[in-house]
């Protein structure tokens, strides 16, 4: 038996019970949340912005969860359920202006997911427009994918793109076309080149002369300040990068993925496993974005099934241990209650509330742990 293997043996009650967890609560949550795009709590149960504000980034987290459940229990009304956010969402196609880079976390999941799962050819169109929208976005004078429609942040380039450019792998291996992946292969290699730095993490923004094509230098993000090490933005990189490897076979992706994972569980490893807003704020400050923890958990699931015997302990031991922590510490089972993970920080270090997106790529992990298939990204 392979490292892989004993260790998830050795953790088998843990992850089985904590699967068990989910499909008890997701059973309840799920059918009472219909026809809706939820993104966080108010008195306990979901919102939603599907009047207000159809073109939020976060729009396709649940649908994305409904087609987790529905991938791995085969129950039908969790596929009902997913299927009623769609229309939903193609609100948003309305209005050009308000389309950005995050089109990848809203449609690649919901509408994508429809597609491979079920071969809807209306949600392969769904997808394929959203792959052609986020394409449109390259600058061949940058190399890079712009992230914001507005004049006023037409510089900007951000980490959090590299978890949305595989709906572009998705549209190459689609249409028999290379175009969509030479994009996003450009993208991954010039954010390598700028927004890297020599400790593995990441800057969060970056700007570019969108003309010239220049790299003109970091600018305040999500983090605490242009230099910080935003968490959740690394935890981006560690996914996307892992993802760009699995896409193309290329070793420089799965290389970055490593070196950034490994900031992360030498950061992570110092606050019980359970992330702080900003790797670079006081060590001190009690400001945490579980989101972050999340996402790299999934990353690290990923890396470790590639990586030779000798390098998997590393990332999977790391994955567990942070699942473990966010479950002891951080999540609502109450049945009364919709959300499951608590304390994710959207845009602030003093916002911490249940966000969709945590608990999407909290139960991600323990889809992954579980030994569930396929991986959807
Ligand atoms: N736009 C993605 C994020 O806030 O992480």
């Amino acid at each position: 038996m392979g490292i892989y293997e004993r260790l998830i043996n050795e953790n088998r009650e843990f992850i089985d019970s904590t699967w068990q967890k989910i499909e008890d609560k997701m059973s309840v949550v799920a059918p009472r949340n219909k026809d809706k795009l939820p993104y966080t709590t108010e008195n306990g149960r979901y919102n939603d912005l599907a009047d207000t504000i159809p073109e939020g980034w976060t729009n396709g987290f649940w649908p994305g969860m409904m087609w987790l459940m529905y991938a791995s229990t085969k129950n039908e009304m969790y596929r009902e359920v997913a299927e009623s956010c769609e229309p939903l969402l193609e609100r948003a196609a309305d209005d050009y202006d308000l389309l950005h880079h995050d089109v990848g976390f809203m449609w690649h999941i919901s509408s994508g997911i429809n597609y491979r799962l079920t071969g809807n050819k209306k949600a392969k169109s769904r997808a394929m427009y959203m792959a052609a929208s986020l394409a449109s976005r390259y600058n061949l004078a940058t190399g890079v994918i712009r992230a914001f429609p507005e004049e006023r942040r037409e510089k900007m380039v951000i980490i959090d793109s590299m978890m949305n450019i595989p709906l572009l792998y998705w549209a190459s291996r689609e249409t028999n076309d290379p175009r969509f992946s030479l994009i996003a292969q450009s993208h991954a290699d010039t954010c390598i080149k700028n927004h890297m730095r020599s400790d593995g993490s990441f800057y969060h923004i970056l700007n570019y002369n969108i003309r010239t094509g220049e790299c003109e230098g970091p600018v305040k993000g999500q983090g605490t300040g242009i230099d910080s090490a935003w968490t959740r933005g690394q935890a981006w990189a560690i996914y996307g990068y892992a993802l760009s490897y699995i896409h193309t076979g290329k070793q420089r992706y799965l290389d970055v993925a490593k070196n950034v994972a490994n900031y992360f569980i030498a950061c992570v490893s110092r606050t019980g496993y359970v992330s702080q807003y900003d790797f670079r704020q006081d060590p001190d400050c009690p400001d945490t974005d579980t989101s972050a923890a999340a996402i790299a958990a999934c990353g690290f699931i990923e890396i470790a099934k590639i990586v030779p015997e000798n390098e998997k302990a590393t990332y999977l031991d790391a994955a567990i241990k942070i699942v473990k922590a966010l479950t002891a510490e951080h999540c609502n089972w109450s049945l009364d209650e919709d959300s499951i993970l608590q304390n994710v920080a959207e845009h602030s270090k003093s916002m911490e509330k249940p966000i969709v997106f945590g608990e999407y790529y909290y139960i991600e992990a323990l889809y992954k742990l579980k030994g569930f298939e396929p991986l959807f990204w």
